[in-house]
């Protein structure tokens, strides 16, 4: 069994929380460095998981000639320049969910995965959990028969970031959408068997976000700071006829949270979080629910998946075009809230 060293560039909260200890459980991987511009966060994370070399400044990281491979768990803003650079390096990449801030800053990326011939793999772990997979293998048999519509909500009523730069537009690129409704817009591309989107409308509102006098489920936020979406709403055209809708917020006046993809096919529904499945069969309809399933991290079989690709040299499991068609719905929705009008997507 050969080794596979890996640096870690970002030592915040999904590295810390997801990365790092899926990374540890791993018996062929070794976390050789970690980076953080945040010096403390770096020695903290060394410390955690008996980390050799610690670095502020990623470039002198990607320096270090037997890292193979890099996690990149920094801010959007921060996920383009460390990935290329890492690419040019002659690393694999894995990078955390959404792509980018854009699908324009967010190309060059796949484009350097492709030119370097590296593994580029962006951790969109909602499709790994076992109710997921055990939906999944359900669709592929074809047992819902033709999905022709989607329904993704990432809703929140008040779950507004009161941490990190999630309500800053110049670091994120958006707001619920880009950074919850990316999941379930990923899920459920997933689950339609990726088609490629070519149009979209919709609307982004800051009506609650950026106003004093709410409750924050997450504590206090800066709402005098808040230049992101607190709530959008979109329609989306996909080539093989199909079509969906996304919903997401931060903050709403709804009833409650829904994180959910919810599908209509010809033949069966079905719906996530929990799974469940609607059919017809010997004149009477029915609902079915998966059970027994593993209790698996999400995380780590994203993570597996992600180095099971580079020891046998097979494409990640989620593939950067794949990311490219989430990042360009996204940036239509935006665009068409801007400009009042429907969006096509090349
Ligand atoms: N998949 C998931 O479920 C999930 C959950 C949370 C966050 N995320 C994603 O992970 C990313 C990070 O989110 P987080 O919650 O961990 O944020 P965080 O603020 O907790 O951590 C980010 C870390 O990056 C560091 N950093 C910033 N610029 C850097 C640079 N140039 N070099 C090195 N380190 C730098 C910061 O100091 C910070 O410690 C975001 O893109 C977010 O969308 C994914």
């Amino acid at each position: 069994m050969r080794t596979i060293n890996v640096g870690v560039i970002g030592t915040g909260g999904i590295a810390s929380n997801q990365h790092m200890p899926a990374l540890q459980k791993q018996p062929d991987i070794k976390i050789m460095a970690v980076c953080d511009t945040n010096e403390e966060s770096a020695k903290r994370a060394a410390e955690r998981f008996s980390v050799p070399h610690i670095f502020t400044d990623y470039k002198k990281l990607l320096e270090m000639d037997e890292i193979e491979a890099v996690h990149i768990c920094t801010p959007n803003f921060m996920h383009a320049q460390p990935a290329i650079d890492a690419l040019n390096a002659g690393k694999h990449v894995i990078v955390e969910k959404p792509l980018a801030r854009s699908a324009v800053e967010g190309a060059p990326m796949v484009d350097a995965a492709r030119k370097n011939k590296k593994k580029f793999m962006v951790a969109q772990n909602v499709r790994f959990g076992s109710d997921i997979q055990a939906l999944k293998r359900y669709i592929d048999a074809g047992d819902l028969g033709d999905i022709y519509f989607g329904r993704v909500w990432a809703l929140r009523r008040r779950g507004v970031p009161s941490w990190g730069v999630f309500t800053d537009k110049e670091k994120q690129g958006g707001g619920p959408l880009i950074d919850i409704g990316v999941h379930v817009l990923d899920l459920t591309l997933y689950l339609m068997g990726h088609p490629k989107p070519i149009s979209a409308s919709g609307q982004a509102f800051t009506k609650l976000g950026n106003t004093p006098g709410h409750v924050g489920a997450y504590g206090p936020w800066n709402w005098q700071n808040y230049t992101v979406e607190d709530y959008a709403a979109g329609f989306v055209r996909l080539d093989n006829g199909a079509s969906l809708i996304i919903e997401s917020s931060f903050a709403a006046n709804i009833a409650e949270d829904v994180m959910r993809s919810s599908l209509l096919g010809t033949k069966g529904g079905a719906e996530t979080h929990p799974v469940r499945i609607f059919g017809e069969e010997k004149e009477m309809v029915y609902d079915l629910t998966p059970k027994y399933l593993p209790n698996v991290s999400s995380y780590e079989v994203e993570i597996r998946g992600f180095y099971d690709a580079i020891l046998n040299d097979t494409e990640p499991p989620v593939t950067g075009e794949q990311a490219l068609n989430v990042m360009k719905i996204l940036d239509a929705i935006y665009k068409s809230s801007e400009e009042g009008k429907e969006v096509l997507i090349d």
